[in-house]
C-alpha cells in the first residue's frame, strides 16, 4: 500500500424517514435555498411535496431550479449558478439521482468564481470556493452523495468531464430506500451496474498488497450479485432497496480505495461515448467494462483469476489461469445481461461513423488508465470490439 489520509466529511443520514432531518440540518446555513432537481419524479412520488413541508417548516426563502438532465449540462449548471449569485443563496439542496447532484457541485463551486463555471469542469481554474449543500438521493447508482466528484456534459461541444474538489462534499445527505421505490426497472439495473463498475476500477489496481481492500471489493461485489435479481422481482422491496443504496455509496466513496489507485479507464472512455451520443452512463459501461477486462487482461491473469474464483464462483480445476479469468469475464457480461443491461453499442443503435471522434475525446488528456495505460489504438480496439 502507498502512504494515504482518508478523510470523508459527508454526514450520512440513513433510513425510513430521515427526510425529517432537513429541519436540522439546513437552518445553521441560512434562510435562502436553493432546490435543485430532475425531470419531475419527485413530483410524481411525492418527495417533493416533503421537502417543501420541511423547508416551510424552517421558514426557509425557496428558490426553485428544476429540470436537471440525466448527464446534466453545462446550461443548467450556469442558469443555477446565476440564480445563486442573483438571490444570495445560502445553501443548495439537491433532490434526485447522480445527475441533479453532480449539476449542484457544478452550481456550488461557481456560484463562488467569478469566471465561467466551465473553467472549473475542465480544471482551467481551481475551485477555492464553494457555497455549502446538502442531498437527498433518490437513486442508488453513482455515489456521488457521498464523494466530492462530478461529471458535466458540455452539450454545445460534445465534452463529458469529470471534476472534483475536497470543497465539493455534500454537507449531508439523506438516504431513505423508499425515495428509491419508484426508479423504473431499467434505472435500477444502471444503477447496480454503475455500482459494480466502480468497484471494478477500483480492483483492478496496480498495487500488489492490498488484501483487505479486495476482499472489501469482493464482498461489495458478491451483495450486489446477489441481491440484484431478487430486487428486480419486488421493486418495492425495503431490504433490497436498502442494501443496494447502501452499497452505491460504500462503492464510491472513497472507502474502498484507500493506499491505491484504481484504473478508471473504462469510465473515461464511457464518458467519451455518452458525450457524442447521451446514452444513459451505465448502459455504456455494461458494454464496454468486459471488453475492456478482455483486453488488458495480460496485464495480470492472476487477479482477473481472483476474480473469477472468489466472486464469480468459477471452479478454476484443470483449467489456465487464462481460461479461468476468462470465465469470469463471460460470467460478469451474461450476469449484466440477464439484468436486462445492453451488451453491445449496436444496442443503443451506435456503429462506428463516430469511432474517431470518441477515441479523440477520450484521449483528450493523453494516456490513460493506472492498471494499464492506454493509448489510442487500445481505445478504438475496445470500441471495435463492443460494436
Ligand atoms: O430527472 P428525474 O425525473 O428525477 O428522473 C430521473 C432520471 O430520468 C430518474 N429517477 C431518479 N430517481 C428516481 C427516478 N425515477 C423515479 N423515481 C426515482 N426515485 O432516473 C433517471 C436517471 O437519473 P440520473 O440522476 O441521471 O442517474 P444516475 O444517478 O445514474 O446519475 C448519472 C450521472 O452521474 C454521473 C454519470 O456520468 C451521469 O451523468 N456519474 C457521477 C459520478 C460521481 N459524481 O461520482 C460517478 C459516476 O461514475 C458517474 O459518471
Ligand atoms: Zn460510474
Amino acid at each position: 500500500m502507498q502512504n494515504f489520509i482518508y478523510k470523508n466529511p459527508t454526514k450520512l443520514i440513513f433510513g425510513k424517514g430521515q427526510v425529517e432531518q432537513l429541519k436540522a440540518e439546513i437552518p445553521q446555513y441560512g434562510k435562502r435555498i436553493l432546490l435543485v432537481y430532475g425531470g419531475g419524479s419527485i413530483k410524481k412520488n411525492g418527495l417533493y411535496d416533503q421537502v417543501i413541508n420541511q423547508l416551510q417548516e424552517i421558514e426557509a426563502e425557496i428558490h426553485e431550479l428544476p429540470g436537471v438532465e440525466p448527464n446534466p449540462r453545462l446550461s443548467t449548471v450556469r442558469k443555477g449558478v446565476e440564480i445563486c449569485k442573483a438571490q444570495n443563496i445560502d445553501f443548495i439542496l439537491a433532490v434526485g439521482g447522480g445527475s441533479v447532484i453532480d449539476c449542484t457541485k457544478a452550481i456550488a463551486a461557481g456560484a463562488k468564481f467569478e469566471g465561467d463555471v466551465w473553467d472549473l469542469v475542465i480544471k482551467k481554474a481551481p475551485v477555492k470556493e464553494a457555497l455549502p449543500f446538502g442531498t437527498v438521493l433518490t437513486l442508488a447508482a453513482t455515489g456521488s452523495e457521498m464523494n466530492s466528484g462530478s461529471v458535466i456534459t458540455n452539450w454545445e461541444t460534445k465534452e463529458k468531464y469529470g471534476w472534483g474538489s475536497p470543497l465539493v462534499f455534500p454537507q449531508f445527505s439523506i438516504l431513505d430506500p423508499v425515495n428509491t421505490f419508484t426508479v423504473p426497472k431499467n434505472q435500477t439495473v444502471y444503477g447496480m451496474v454503475d455500482m459494480m463498475s466502480h468497484v471494478f476500477e477500483q480492483y483492478f489496481h496496480p498495487s500488489t498488497h492490498a488484501p483487505l481492500q479486495d476482499r472489501f471489493c469482493e464482498s461489495l461485489l458478491r451483495t450486489v450479485i446477489e441481491t440484484a435479481p431478487q430486487l428486480l422481482e419486488d421493486l418495492e422491496s425495503y431490504e433490497h432497496r436498502e442494501t443496494i443504496l447502501y452499497s452505491g455509496t460504500i462503492a464510491l466513496n472513497g472507502y474502498l480505495q484507500v493506499g491505491y489507485h484504481g484504473d478508471w479507464a473504462t469510465h473515461n472512455i464511457e464518458h467519451a461515448v455518452s458525450a457524442v451520443y447521451d446514452i444513459p452512463h451505465a448502459g455504456g459501461l455494461a458494454i464496454l467494462f468486459p471488453n475492456w477486462m478482455k483486453h488488458v487482461l495480460n496485464e495480470n491473469v492472476e487477479r482477473f483469476k481472483q476474480m473469477a474464483v472468489r466472486v464469480f464462483n468459477v471452479n478454476p480445476e484443470g483449467k489456465t489461469d487464462e481460461e479461468t479469468a476468462l470465465e469470469g469475464i463471460e460470467k460478469l457480461r451474461g450476469f449484466w445481461s440477464s439484468l436486462g443491461a445492453p451488451t453491445k453499442l449496436a444496442d443503443y443503435e451506435i456503429d462506428d461513423s463516430q469511432m474517431e471522434t470518441m477515441a479523440d475525446k477520450a484521449m483528450v488528456n493523453g494516456e490513460f488508465g493506472n492498471f494499464k495505460k492506454l493509448n489510442r489504438a487500445d481505445v478504438v480496439a475496445i470500441l471495435q470490439a463492443s460494436l
